[in-house]
């Protein structure tokens, strides 16, 4: 049976978004891959009259918090609370309109997880296996294979980790690595003897084939192509628990120093945090067949989504699952892989802050070249062209023109419309067929295409306003400026009502501009949305320009990542040959302070200084010119060789070095003493 998710009626919505790990901001990639199409969706099912449940929250287990935490010198528990108030709050500023924002640090999730476990420990649903894993003696603790570092097998990487190597892409299994250290102590690690329960997936294969393969061909091809091939090659029973000390105690006797696994306890995050905001009526959310549920997430979660999760949710029995699963590709960020680590990333907190009031240029930009079906490309110059000559050159200056030329015209009031020409007749035509498309487009998950369609409705705008001139009719036919005035505005209503699931904020703009009260999707497709004589407030810009500097300013915030991501990534050069110490104590090293500069003529590289030495003051010809201005220096504290021998260097004698540190990317830096001391200290 193949059938779309349209012709299945359903009574309630539950949506989802997959909760992010508590251990960094958001990043556009996250924006773009769940929870802009999440919430798109979400808003547009409401203007619907559907009834929903629209979950968000925070993933607040696993090992990389716990890795942070060891960086940071602090507990884990600190690095969630610190990273759960940052996301939660930037997604609040963003506009998310989630019914619920949690954490799995709740007790109520706490509660759920291990009841869940229980149930199916209860109901034999697992099975024990004792195996061996890496155990690290100096630490007394097993290592999660995150923790483990070592050479790859596929590729040779030296610091490979023991789930995967970051380098080549493989996924490993931590006995994999050649050469195996503990990240914890540096020591070898031993393998030891530990006892864990697995959900036996490979019993639950014949029932994902059917629901998966035969029942939900219907899903995304990125999502039933990875489905089947998981399928295809035959599941394996899987860990559910973990030796780790920071998660939800594993709530069976004899199972100390165990925790759920973070991919267990995460998915049933979503249902406590329905349980945490809805209390007892939390359950029709779940269970009801006639409720339809939907996972928004990223393409890594995908087998977690689909496969683990349905499975776990059939062995517990009693809930439903879910209907589609709509999962994006990846963003990449100007041409490179979107990076936590290497900090190649724009993060949603500092956007909000570059960017003020301008949450729907994101959201704009994010969706129309979300990536729905491959990777996509993020890049700062089409955010830019795509707000200049989409957001204001055809939404906001449609919409302005049309409120402008009806203030100029009548007095700010609807005007009326009479006699119909066939241009206008088309042009309505048209209109009445959007909120079904782009509603279509929504439902089936395709929200670039919706968006375009969006677009569509605002070019068609502008196209009828130009057209049909009623800056040069009002002088002869005030009726005729009257009725496509009356149209034009008509449309901006359409827009008001049809932009509102994509661009919120400017939206609820518009809407406050035409005085509209706008609650149902059913409003748009006519053209009386507004009454004749209504009052239009005066024309508000709903987008404006973004300049070159603007741009320019987060590509070089780029850039000094990338740069810092080099510099990190550079080995020092390795060390010199020994030398006695009276070789070193012969060279006579002080501060010095720069006291003129200028180029030396006929030079790229040369500076002529004057430098007092608090011996003397004396000319050194450096080769600094490339990195600092002679005007930049004047005054800067260096350190000074004192006693190299005098050389001649372009007709210049040249007497002593000051002293340089060069990096990785042959930049130059002053060696400055850290007090301001007197020229003249010796340098030992
Ligand atoms: O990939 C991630 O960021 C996970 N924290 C997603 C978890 S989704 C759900 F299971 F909670
Ligand atoms: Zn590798």
């Amino acid at each position: 049976m193949i059938y779309t998710d349209k012709e299945k009626k359903f009574k309630r919505y539950t949506v989802t978004t997959a909760l992010p790990y508590a251990n960094g901001p958001i990043h556009i990639g996250h924006m773009a891959g769940v929870y802009i199409p999440a919430d798109i969706y979400a808003r547009y099912l409401r203007l619907q009259g559907e009834e929903l449940f629209f979950i968000g929250g925070s993933d607040e287990h696993g090992v990389p918090v716990t890795i942070r935490a060891k960086k940071e010198g602090c507990t884990p528990q600190d690095v969630v609370d610190r990273y759960h108030a940052i996301i939660k709050k930037s997604f609040e500023d963003f506009g998310m309109s989630f019914d619920v924002y949690s954490r799995t640090t709740s007790q109520t999730h706490y509660k759920t997880a291990s009841e869940f476990f229980t149930k199916l420990y209860n109901e034999g649903k697992f099975i024990e296996q004792t195996t061996k894993q890496y155990y690290d003696e100096k630490e007394k603790t097993f290592l999660a294979d995150r923790y483990i570092t070592g050479t790859c097998p596929i590729c040779g990487n030296e610091h490979a980790y023991g789930d995967q190597c970051e380098k080549c892409g493989s996924s490993l299994n931590a006995t994999d690595l050649i050469n195996p250290k503990s990240a914890l102590s540096g020591n070898v690690p031993v393998l030891k003897e530990t006892k864990h329960w697995f959900l036996p997936l490979n019993d639950y294969e014949a029932f994902l084939k059917d629901w998966i393969l035969e029942n939900h061909k219907e899903w995304k091809t990125n999502v039933y192509g990875q489905c089947k091939s998981w399928l295809d090659n035959g599941l394996q029973p899987r860990a559910v628990t973990r030796d780790l000390d920071w998660g939800i105690k594993v709530p069976v006797e004899g199972a100390e120093g165990k925790v759920l696994y973070v991919w267990f306890d995460a998915p049933i995050g979503y249902i406590s945090n329905t349980i945490e905001k809805l209390g007892s009526s939390w359950e029709k959310w779940w269970k009801d067949k006639d409720t339809k549920l939907v996972h928004f997430i990223g393409k890594d979660n995908i087998v977690f989504h689909c496969i683990v999760f349905p499975a776990m949710l059939k062995a517990h029995g009693e809930f439903i699952l879910p209907e589609n699963v709509p999962a994006n590709e990846f963003l990449n960020l100007e041409n490179d892989k979107i990076s936590t680590s290497r900090n190649w990333a724009v993060w949603l907190n500092e956007y909000l802050e570059d960017f003020p009031n301008k949450q729907d240029v994101l959201r704009y930009v994010l969706c129309a070249n979300a990536p729905e079906t491959k990777d996509n490309d993020f890049t700062w110059k089409d955010f830019q062209t795509r707000n200049n000559s989409e957001l204001v050159a055809i939404l906001g200056n449609f919409v302005n023109r049309t409120v402008v030329l009806t203030h100029k015209y009548f007095e700010g009031k609807v005007p009326q419309s009479y006699e119909l020409n066939d241009t206008d007749k088309a042009a309505i035509e048209e209109i009445k067929a959007y909120p079904e498309k782009i509603g279509t487009l929504v439902e089936t998950y395709k929200f670039r295409d919706a968006l375009f369609e969006l677009m569509n409705l605002a070019r068609l705008g502008n196209k009828y306003l130009t057209e049909n001139e009623p800056w040069k009719t009002i002088k002869t036919d005030e009726k005729r400026t009257s009725t496509v005035l009356n149209i034009s505005l008509q449309i901006c209503a359409n827009l008001a009502v049809l932009c509102s699931p994509f661009l919120p904020f400017s939206a609820k703009k518009l809407q406050k501009m035409l005085n509209l009260d706008c609650n149902s999707w059913t409003q748009a497709g006519n053209i009386d949305i507004l009454s004749v004589n209504s009052p239009i407030n005066p024309a508000e810009l709903l987008f404006e320009r973004i300049e070159d500097e603007a741009i320019q300013k987060q590509i070089d915030k780029l850039n000094e990542s990338k740069k810092q991501n080099e510099l990190n990534n550079t080995a020092a050069e390795p060390q010199k040959e020994n030398i006695q110490f009276d070789l070193f104590e012969k060279m006579d090293i002080r501060t010095g302070v720069i006291l003129e500069a200028e180029k030396v003529a006929k030079t790229k590289k040369l500076l002529k200084l004057k430098v007092d030495t608090g011996i003397d003051q004396r000319t050194i010809v450096s080769g600094i010119a490339e990195h600092y201005k002679p005007e930049d220096i004047i005054g800067k504290r260096v350190c000074v060789l004192v006693n190299l021998a005098p050389k001649q260097l372009k007709g210049i004698e040249s007497q002593g070095m000051i002293l340089m540190a060069e990096n990785a990317l042959g930049e130059l830096s002053f060696v400055t003493p850290e007090k301001p001391f007197n020229a003249g200290c010796s340098v030992r």
